[in-house]
């Protein structure tokens, strides 16, 4: 996680030494928790005078938020954010957006954040994890690479891939989700993808050798000119992807 977080305290410094820096996109899930805790401990080494100035310079956008979970709901994506990141920094939380699931019309919010994003003039460097079935974000297949920002319903995997945040019972992950798109992730300047663990060693495969398979909407990002990836060795395999 070191190396991630290198690269990403490289560019927040230089972030603060361009106006025409674009915002951040930002992930969620398990492989995040210990990304984030490098970070925060790397920020929090910086001197306070520079550490203000990245507070007040911060602006980031997620990648996706359950529907019909308020963003004070313990199991939220925001409600992740806050504990990982928003408190440990200090940053403000109107700074740090993500769709918002607990609104009585989805497809307005979604349309509403991807305004906002471009807004914000897209988005600069994304994290992204990878989901079990090959999802980033929450576009789940089959899905190709032109899909915007909207409402999503989860597949039964990945209920069962997320339950964990919801006392191990798939039952009470939402069905459904307001993702970004494989557009605007497509149309950031940089991606990054992290993959950990030997659970995602068939998947992350998959990825790496198909070029543009519905059916793995990862392997979508191979056509991105700047995809960084970062792999650990248990989902590298032992014989590699
Ligand atoms: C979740 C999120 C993705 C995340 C992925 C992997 O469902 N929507 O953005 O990257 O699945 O999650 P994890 O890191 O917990 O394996």
């Amino acid at each position: 996680m070191e190396a991630v977080v290198d690269q990403l305290e490289q560019r927040l410094l230089a972030s603060l030494q361009s106006e025409a820096f674009r915002p951040l996109g930002l992930a969620t899930g398990r492989t995040m928790e210990p990304l984030y805790a490098a970070l925060v401990s790397r920020l929090r080494d910086w001197p306070t005078d520079r550490l203000q100035l990245l507070r007040q310079h911060w602006r980031s956008f997620n990648l996706d938020e359950y529907v019909g979970l308020a963003a004070e709901h313990p199991s939220s994506f925001s409600a992740f954010m806050g504990h990982h990141l928003v408190g440990p920094l200090g940053l403000d939380p109107a700074q740090v957006s993500l769709p918002d699931g607990a609104t009585a019309d989805p497809e307005a919010a979604a349309d509403r954040y991807a305004a906002a994003i471009r807004s914000a003039g897209g988005i600069g460097l994304q994290l992204l994890g990878l989901g079990s079935n090959g999802h980033v974000g929450f576009n789940e297949p089959p899905c190709g690479p032109e899909v915007r920002c909207r409402v999503v319903r989860l597949s039964s995997s990945t209920r069962s891939q997320n339950a964990s945040a919801f006392q191990g019972r798939p039952g009470l992950v939402p069905e459904q989700a307001i993702t970004l798109g494989l557009q605007e992730i497509l149309a950031a300047d940089e991606l990054h993808l992290i993959v950990t663990g030997a659970s995602k060693a068939g998947i992350l495969r998959k990825a790496l050798d198909r070029d543009g398979d519905p059916e793995v909407p990862a392997s979508w990002l191979r056509r991105h000119p700047r995809l960084w990836l970062w792999v650990d060795d248990a989902a590298w395999g032992e014989e590699g992807p």
